[in-house]
């Protein structure tokens, strides 16, 4: 259902009851890249799934965002739906915005999941990328993005495998707003480097990385864990970058086991 949220329209997708577990997407992806998750979780806790500002079903803005402007837009709804704190999970570009919402208001977080996410900023490298890929995204639309992504998303073995899971993500990305991926992109360039902000994460946290992830690599993913206090850290076998989509089961059962633990 859409909420106006700080001037927008936002898509949020809710469902199920109890403890409340906000879900974060990645790029350039919405909130259906969890239902797997959402399937399973939403038995037992009120899992709420937002497309952030531009991306999915939410309006796109005619001014600039920020990874900032994404986390006020989630306390904002938080504020909205009568959340006063939530179990927080953030995939990838996700991870981004939950390290944002924690330097904002981490009292207002029990828990928290970083998926295939990665703490640096970008350097100047990735910029230039990013910024390439706004300018594809304005000549070619969103498939720009699509063909930037899909071939890291999955390992081969499960493209393979799995037509019917690379044709369903692939018209995902596909029906993203162009100009909102624009956004994003500037976005996570000009994000904030988060290092720095590991050591003081104070609520239980839940790392996953997939073996085979390109763009979060799991060496670089356990030493993020290993800088939050008590974090745990796995990596699921066979799995690429889109680890919750690719591996469902075995990120659901790690997600759960996490939760029964931090809600206990
Ligand atoms: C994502 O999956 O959200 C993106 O790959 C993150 C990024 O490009 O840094």
């Amino acid at each position: 259902m859409k909420h106006h949220i700080n001037g927008a329209e936002l898509y949020i997708a809710e469902k199920g009851q109890g403890a409340p577990v906000i879900l974060l997407h990645g790029f350039p992806l919405d909130h259906r890249m969890w239902q797997a998750q959402v399937e399973v979780l939403s038995g037992d806790y009120r899992v709420i799934t937002p497309d952030l500002r531009g991306m999915g079903h939410s309006d796109v803005p005619d001014a600039n965002i920020s990874i900032e402007q994404y986390a006020d837009d989630i306390l904002t709804m938080m504020d909205k739906m009568d959340i006063q704190k939530a179990a927080l999970g953030g995939f990838s570009m996700g991870g981004y915005v939950a390290f944002a919402l924690l330097r904002k208001a981490p009292k207002r977080f029990t828990a928290l999941l970083l998926a295939n996410t990665r703490p640096e900023a970008d350097g100047l490298e990735a910029r230039k990328n990013r910024m390439n890929m706004a300018s594809a995204l304005y000549d070619k639309g969103a498939s720009a993005a699509r063909d930037a992504m899909l071939p890291k998303l999955l390992t081969e073995q499960t493209a393979k495998d799995q037509p019917g899971l690379v044709e369903s993500l692939s018209a995902v990305m596909a029906s993203m707003p162009a100009e909102g991926l624009v956004h994003a992109s500037l976005a996570m360039a000009f994000r904030a480097d988060s290092v720095d902000l590991l050591g003081a994460i104070s609520v239980p946290t839940l790392v996953i990385a997939g073996e085979k992830d390109p763009i979060a690599p799991p060496d670089v993913m356990k030493k993020m864990a290993d800088a939050i206090p008590g974090a745990s850290f796995h990596a699921i076998p066979e799995a690429s970058h889109l680890a919750p989509m690719e591996k469902p089961e075995a990120f659901n059962a790690l997600l759960l086991e996490f939760l029964q633990g931090v809600t206990a």
